[in-house]
């Protein structure tokens, strides 16, 4: 009698438990949801992140303290070294190198999909129908596969945004049957293993289904490096975003394989607003994302523009100079790119902003989507820098006020003005929606020198009878404008 109360309660525990777990997990991915969308304004996205920490707290609590968690000991190896690791790396962790961090941190949800599909291959739940089987063999393919895919294609992806790997598209012969033919491979292994794998007597762990799943990882991986590799400078922006997708889809199908409902839900909402967000960056570039998968666009940035028709003899201007044009002008526009990154010079920025706001000079911001090395990058660091939100303002909100403007001063900005995208067909850049600063009457570029941007394209702006070149590191020209503004 009394081994049978034991058991009742042990069984209510047991029950409690798991709806403790689950109800967390709810908790988890409603605060996942509501962190998406605060994230998506300015105003709400310090409250988003709020959100999003709170809810990684519940759900890793949750996780941790789930019946199925016995082993604290395995636990703590693995995870006190990975926290420490990864808050030094996050804190030390310049913003100009945030999105090749991204890229490296969605390489190891790529890894963790991989290693999850061989565990769940290895030591799978029993007593499954040979429906269930199926499926679940299905799972442990998929994993691997996009796993792989997102681990290698996310390391050239941070190699290139690193600059240790060159930005230009690596181009070989035939590379879309390439990958069409890995594609069509990996498919039939996939066939063969999962028939492989499942049989009326149970499922069958063998040699043969571990090569498989060897091969299929190497001929993904393979892929993932290819795909990235054919990509160019200018698509980056895309590719960061379709890997954040793919890392929300590897962790989903890991979700499925470990039963686990907050990783299936989790995995799903970066997946797809990876998915959309990609969808965003394309039409900012004005590319379809099969022609950005397919790749080839873009050299290396950094190189000088050499001669070519449009160019010719630029016009300097000093710090002084530009000084006096912004505080006799009545609207002054500031398209900060990714030099004004480089510089840190947001916070010069936002003194002199304040500056010629307080001598009654109308001063705004216009950001291009995709300004700098990532998504919002720019409507981060002005953020931090204290810059008003209401007068940072979107390219479709701001470009048919620019013909009206007296100065548009753009920082370390290159690609995202550049007029070749609109009136150049051959510019490997044509068709990318720009900031039409060229309107205004008169621009102020600030650079270090003539080198081209992401894209690797000559920008004839420059060479603008109403463009003035101001060279210098941003920051220290926003600081000489600052002192010639004081005196
Ligand atoms: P870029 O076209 O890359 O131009 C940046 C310019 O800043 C360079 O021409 C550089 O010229 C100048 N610069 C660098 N350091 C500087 C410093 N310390 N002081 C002053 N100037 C400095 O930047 P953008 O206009 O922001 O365009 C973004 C590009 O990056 C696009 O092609 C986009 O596709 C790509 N991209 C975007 C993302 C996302 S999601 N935003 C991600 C990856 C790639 P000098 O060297 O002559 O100074």
């Amino acid at each position: 009698m009394q081994a049978a109360i034991d058991t009742m309660f042990v069984a209510a525990a047991e029950v409690a438990d798991h709806s403790l777990v689950t109800m967390a997990y709810l908790v988890a991915g409603v605060l996942f949801i509501l962190s998406l969308a605060g994230l998506s304004k300015q105003e709400t996205a310090s409250r988003g992140t709020w959100y999003g920490i709170v809810g990684m707290v519940i759900a890793l609590c949750a996780a941790i303290l789930s019946p199925e968690v016995t082993r604290y000991g395995v636990l703590a190896v693995a995870m006190v070294p990975a926290a420490l690791i990864g808050g030094v790396l996050a804190a030390r962790v310049q913003m100009t190198e945030m999105p090749q961090l991204v890229a490296l941190l969605h390489s190891f949800v790529g890894a963790a999909a991989v290693l999850v599909g061989f565990a769940s291959y290895l030591d799978p739940h029993m007593g499954m129908t040979t429906a269930e089987e199926m499926v679940h063999q299905i799972e442990v393919y998929i994993g691997i596969c996009v796993g792989s895919v997102t681990l290698t294609g996310s390391i050239i992806a941070c190699l290139k945004l690193d600059g240790r790997m060159s930005g230009k598209p690596l181009m070989l012969p035939g590379r879309h049957l390439l990958n069409l033919i890995t594609l069509v491979v990996t498919v039939l292994i996939g066939i063969w293993f999962v028939s492989n794998a499942v049989s009326p007597d149970g499922i069958v762990i063998d040699a043969s289904g571990v090569i498989l799943l060897i091969v299929a990882t190497v001929l993904t991986g393979v892929l993932g490096v290819h795909m990235v590799m054919a990509i160019g400078g200018a698509d980056m922006p895309v590719v960061v975003s379709m890997l954040n997708s793919y890392s929300g889809w590897a962790a989903a199908a890991a979700g499925f394989m470990l039963g686990n409902d907050l990783l299936i839900i989790t995995g799903a909402l970066v997946g797809s607003s990876g998915a959309i967000l990609s969808y965003i960056m394309c039409r900012g570039m004005n590319r379809s994302f099969a022609s950005v998968i397919l790749g080839g666009f873009g050299a290396a940035e950094g190189t000088v523009a050499t001669g070519d028709g449009e160019q010719g003899e630029v016009i300097e201007i000093s710090a002084e100079d530009t000084v006096d044009h912004m505080q006799s002008a009545k609207s002054v526009v500031i398209v900060p790119g990714y030099g004004m990154a480089v510089a840190q010079a947001q916070h010069a920025l936002a003194d002199l902003t304040k500056q010629l706001r307080d001598s009654g000079v109308t001063v705004r911001f216009a950001i291009h989507p995709v300004a700098g090395r990532l998504p919002g990058h720019m409507n981060v660091l002005l953020a931090e820098a204290g810059i008003p939100y209401d007068v940072v303002l979107e390219m479709d909100e701001i470009n048919d006020d620019l013909p009206d403007t007296d100065v548009v001063l753009v920082i370390g900005a290159n690609d995202i003005v550049n007029p070749g995208a609109e009136d150049d067909p051959t510019s490997p850049i044509a068709g990318m929606p720009v900031l039409q600063v060229w309107k205004s009457k008169l621009v102020v570029v600030m650079k270090r020198g003539m080198a081209t941007g992401y894209a690797g394209v000559g920008n004839p702006l420059f060479f603008n009878d109403n463009t003035r070149m101001l060279f210098g590191d941003a920051k220290a020209s926003v600081e000489a404008m600052l002192a010639g503004l004081r005196t």
